[in-house]
């Protein structure tokens, strides 16, 4: 059985007396192929399993998709009972921002996770993203805590958070699912037609072909991000926002010569739907 709870209040007090392991998937809703990855790996190692669907306000710039982002908490709790979720956690804006103050809070960031890649164009995103999480990992109390390595930023950042506050959760990161042209799912491809869909997976072949040019071994890293957004540059639709490289363990900019050990990282807009992927090499 599937319950919904919509008060922090009254989750705290199921989950505390809930079976462990307790695997806990945060989520906007809008649920996918991806987002069930993650309630399957968390369904395999945990007794007890909590998704919870909020719509983050603070995490989006004023300029950005907040008030269009996708909603359907009707199928998103379907799909939840479908998976045998426990609990799907619901709450209100006022329960998790009870008053303006706690909108202002916040938490610094290391300058290398937070304002590059996509934090150089969401300001204020990935801070949005940790205080979110940190109060979700304070309600929910989770030992295992899932995410999608599409935001593998997000996840960079999910990590230094856990580090940071010392709390006691496993962080466990799961590969990305794609559809069979490539392209990564994503909430936001709802906005997109299927002809939109066919040319946004024309991001994931830039990454292949980056990862590619690099083993083939001829190729400088640079020299392969160029090639592909040559490539890219052939559909007009695709507006790309950033094509970069960086190391696995620190997320600095990887060295020119570099084979392996990093990621191409790439953020575009296609037909205004703003999409982000990645590959390891
Ligand atoms: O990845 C997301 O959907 C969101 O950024 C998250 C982690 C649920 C925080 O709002």
């Amino acid at each position: 059985m599937t319950t919904l709870i919509k008060s922090s209040n009254e989750i705290k007090k199921v989950l505390a007396v809930s079976e462990r392991p307790l695997g806990f998937i945060p989520t906007m809703g809008a649920l996918h192929a991806g987002h069930i990855s993650l309630i399957k790996a968390a369904r395999e190692e945990c007794k007890t399993v909590v998704v919870s669907n909020f719509v983050n306000p603070l995490q989006f710039g004023p300029d950005e998709d907040f008030k269009k982002y996708p909603r359907d908490p009707e199928k998103d709790y379907k799909i939840c009972q479908e998976q045998k979720v426990d609990y799907v956690f619901a709450p209100s804006e006022d329960e998790i921002y009870p008053d303006d103050q706690s909108k202002k809070n916040i938490i610094s960031l290391p300058l290398e996770l937070s304002e590059t890649l996509c934090g150089k164009s969401r300001i204020g995103h990935f801070e949005g993203v940790a205080i979110v999480i940190k109060k979700l990992f304070d309600i929910i109390k989770p030992d295992y805590a899932y995410f999608g390595e599409k935001d593998l930023q997000q996840l960079y950042i999910i990590r230094w958070l856990v580090k940071e506050y010392n709390l006691p959760i496993f962080v466990r990161a799961c590969p990305i699912v794609r559809e069979t042209s490539g392209l990564a799912f994503s909430s936001r491809n709802k906005h997109l037609s299927n002809e939109g869909k066919a040319v946004a997976s024309n991001l994931y072949k830039a990454l292949k072909a980056a990862r590619a040019n690099i083993k083939i071994g001829i190729f400088t890293v640079s020299k392969s991000m160029l090639e592909s957004l040559i490539y890219l540059s052939r559909f007009p639709e695709i507006k790309v926002e950033y094509f970069e490289a960086r190391n696995k363990v620190n997320f600095a900019k990887t060295d020119d010569n570099a084979k392996s050990g990093f990621y191409f990282f790439i953020a575009a807009k296609t037909n205004g739907v703003r999409l982000i992927d990645n590959i390891e090499v």
